[in-house]
């Protein structure tokens, strides 16, 4: 099935957030932010913001009527500042104003006294200073001390990969309106409007029930939607409740890049165990992650680098560390991964330095460690792997012996320019990592002349979820898609979702849909099987008609459901899902916390330019495991958006915030993401279809976040580049691989 959003788009008519029409006497709000990083609130003078032309009113924590509190996970981050701010730009007032113009020239005529206090950006400077999120949690398995001492060779290092901006086309952004009876309907941004809805009760001190949460789809989102689209939201929210006027702030790009969280940055240590047969024997990792100045999502985030401490590699002994570190930037969040590459692109180093050390290729390693069906991961769970089919397929299929023989007769031949070559296997876990939230409702109706209408928790974001939804039904229902309706995610319709993140949006509101629509055909088999007077298991409801015995009958579909509702049973139903068989015991640290887990190889290669220290990604060949896809262009979509998107975070993407914690790559001309002119010339994708039973929906395995983790084989590709030009080069595993970096790397030499 095509895309259902495909049409739209392309004509323009699809709808955001801006293409809400707004109704007269909507008014507009902008943030006031700290203007710097950390400081002591001395004094706020609102009175020439106040008198400047067009602001209606501006707000600040005093007018909140509930509690001035946004914290997701833990109840750390205030709306707006009270008397500390913590990162430059945190929110201190919200100005509203009869224009996006009026509000912000108001802003700046706003005077804050802030006595400033010490600011501190780096993670490793907050773990000596004690300045901790939440307390370090540790995974272990088996006993990597005592291991070490069996190992014939150990590996040291340090790790460090920097945040990632969103950059989502739509910046974030809400639109809310009030309602009767002080109820308050708001169009946000948003991946988790149960967040948006549960937020703004707890800020306006309302039930949460007098909140109409309503999205259409995003522009994007990548994780930087799940948590941070609500304080948008609920400013909005604030002032429409307060001042019964709809209210719209829709962020600047460069309010957007300041105020909002990125990728959590990590700086981490290893150490690596290999015993005679390069087999790795034993692990440990600490890991600092920049958590910013409040928990937002941080604590999940940490937890999910724990369990990709070991990528798609069997290691019996394994202790692995990780601190969450309060700093001074703005909160940092999910992204796409989650974590995952944070601590995935930590054993790659390793394993680098081990094969550098060893003078061995990096992927002799890899290749001899990789996951097995029956092994257990450092936190308990027995894995089902496809990572040496993949693995195999990939090697086979691209022919890697003859890759390497003609990079080494190009390396031998140029001295001007050298080529690089790496494999990166991943294993990524799917589900919640915190099993409450895997759960998730549909609700389908059937109306009376045959057509279908759907509403999920499911928010679009440009990942398709909105297309397999409608194929489920689809399929069950062995009707033409185009009979079915798909509605925007409301959180009147579908209560208490999960945000739409973790990869699993489409498995868990799939699988509601799916129950829904199987719990409404076994009525209307019965419906069939009453009027055709015939055996219900006679029935069989295909392509728009009844079947009985393998016959086509007179009924089609239209008429059954039309006989259905004279019968007076039930059109409509709601489904709920709740993914069988997840648990995990924090105290522990053990436990099956995934559904199940996705792998792929993908092998990258390029060509670095040794006197400029640009290069070109030449290919990236891989072997993905999608079990069975259901919608194979939609994946293949995800697949090279992830891996590009990956590639962005190890090259060229490069956040700079200064020691004052300003962040100074704030807009599109300082902070630079991959164009079509540095996408990797070539991309190969083959499909691992396996049929195994899985948890997925239709098999078809969840697909949004792991390509991503194919990009660190990019920062991979580089080094061995970088090493064919110069083989005593010892540049950092500390990504992006900027030129500036690659180019240092190569006239670098170990001894300085
Ligand atoms: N693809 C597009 N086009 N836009 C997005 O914002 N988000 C990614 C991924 N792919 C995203 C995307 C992230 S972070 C996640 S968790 C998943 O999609 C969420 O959708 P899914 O659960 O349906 O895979
Ligand atoms: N992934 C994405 N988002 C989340 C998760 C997770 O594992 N846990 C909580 N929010
Ligand atoms: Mo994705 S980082 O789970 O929104």
């Amino acid at each position: 099935m095509k895309n259902i959003d495909s049409f739209t788009h392309t004509r323009g008519e699809s709808i955001y957030l801006d293409d809400i029409p707004t109704t007269i006497g909507t008014l507009y709000g902008v943030v006031f932010g700290s203007p710097i990083a950390h400081g002591k609130i001395k004094s706020l003078v609102l009175t020439d913001a106040e008198a400047s032309e067009g602001v209606v009113r501006i707000f600040t924590h005093l007018d909140i009527p509930g509690i001035n509190q946004i914290g997701g996970i833990i109840p750390d981050e205030p709306l707006m500042a009270e008397d500390e701010v913590h990162f430059n730009g945190m929110p201190i007032a919200f100005v509203v104003a009869t224009s996006t113009e009026a509000a912000t020239l108001a802003c700046k005529k706003i005077k804050v006294e802030i006595e400033p206090l010490p600011v501190i950006t780096d993670p490793r400077v907050a773990r000596a200073n004690n300045s901790l999120i939440v307390p370090p949690r540790t995974f272990k398995i088996g006993d990597s001390k005592n291991a070490f001492q069996d190992c014939k060779y150990i590996f040291e290092g340090l790790a460090e990969t920097n945040g990632q901006e969103h950059l989502y086309i739509e910046t974030q952004g809400a639109y809310a309106l009030p309602a009767e009876n002080n109820a308050i309907k708001v169009y946000s941004s948003t991946q988790g409007p149960t967040a948006v809805q549960r937020h703004m009760a707890d800020v306006l001190g309302i039930p949460m029930h007098r909140i109409e949460v309503d999205v259409t789809r995003l522009g994007g989102g990548f994780g930087g939607k799940e948590d941070q689209a609500t304080s948008w939201a609920v400013f909005c929210g604030l002032a429409t409740f307060l001042l019964k006027k709809p209210v719209k702030y829709a962020l600047h790009r460069m309010e957007d890049m300041r105020m909002t969280g990125k990728r959590n940055p990590y700086s981490s240590d290893f150490k690596i165990g290999l015993d005679e047969n390069l087999k790795i024997i034993a692990y440990e990792a600490i890991f600092h992650q920049n958590a910013g100045a409040s928990a937002d999502l941080s604590p999940a985030v940490l937890e999910r680098t724990l369990f990709h401490t070991t990528n798609t590699y069997y290691v019996p002994n394994v202790t692995a560390t990780a601190y969450s570190c309060r700093t001074n930037l703005p909160p940092n969040t999910a992204f796409r991964g989650f974590g995952g590459p944070q601590g995935m692109f930590v054993i790659e180093a390793a394993i680098a330095k081990a094969a550098e050390s060893l003078g061995v290729a990096a992927d002799v390693i890899q290749e001899r460690n990789l996951l097995q069906t029956g092994n257990e991961l450092p936190f308990g769970q027995i894995v089902q792997s496809e990572a040496s089919p993949c693995w195999e397929k990939a090697t086979s299929l691209y022919d890697v012996e003859n890759m390497k023989m003609e990079i080494a007769a190009f390396n031998n031949t140029n001295s001007v320019y050298k080529k690089g070559l790496s494999f990166m296997p991943i294993c990524f876990g799917i589900s919640f990592t915190k099993t409450p939230m895997n759960q998730a409702r549909a609700l389908v109706h059937i109306y009376t002349d045959g057509s279908v209408n759907i509403s999920t928790g499911a928010v679009e974001m440009g990942q398709g979820v909105n297309t397999k939804m409608i194929q489920v039904a689809s399929t069950i229902f062995s009707i033409p898609a185009s009979l079915i309706k798909l509605n925007t995610t409301n959180t009147y319709r579908i209560a208490n979702t999960s945000p739409s993140a973790a990869s699993a949006t489409a498995d868990l509101n799939g699988r509601a849909v799916e129950v829904a629509c199987n719990a409404l055909k076994e009525r209307l088999v019965e419906v069939a099987a009453d009027t055709l007077k015939c055996d219900k298991g006679d029935i069989e409801i295909k392509n728009e008609g009844v079947f009985v015995k393998g016959e086509l009958s007179s009924m089609n579909w239209k008429a059954l459901i039309m006989a259905g509702y004279l019968k007076r049973i039930s059109l409509s139903e709601h489904g709920h899902y709740a993914t069988p068989g997840l648990h995990f015991d924090m105290t522990k640290e053990k436990g099956h916390p995934f559904a199940y887990h996705v792998f792929g190889t993908a092998i990258t290669t390029v060509t670095v330019d040794c006197i400029r220290g640009i290069y070109d990604i030449d290919s990236v060949k891989l072997v993905h495991d999608f079990g069975s896809s259901m919608n194979p262009l939609i994946d293949k979509g995800q697949i090279e958006g992830g891996l590009v998107q990956g590639i962005g975070w190890m090259t060229m993407e490069e956040i700079v915030f200064d020691a004052d914690g300003r962040l100074r790559s704030n807009a599109l001309s300082t902070y630079k993401v991959p164009d079509i002119y540095s996408v990797p010339k070539n991309i190969d994708l083959h499909f691992l279809e396996t049929d195994n039973d899985n948890l997925a929906i239709f098999k078809s395995k969840a697909v949004g976040e792991p390509p991503l983790m194919y990009g660190i084989g990019t920062f991979f590709a580089l080094r061995n580049a970088i090493k064919a030009f110069n083989p005593n080069s010892d540049v950092a595993f500390a990504a992006p691989m900027t030129p500036e970096k690659v180019l240092l790397g190569l006239y670098h030499s170990k001894n300085g």
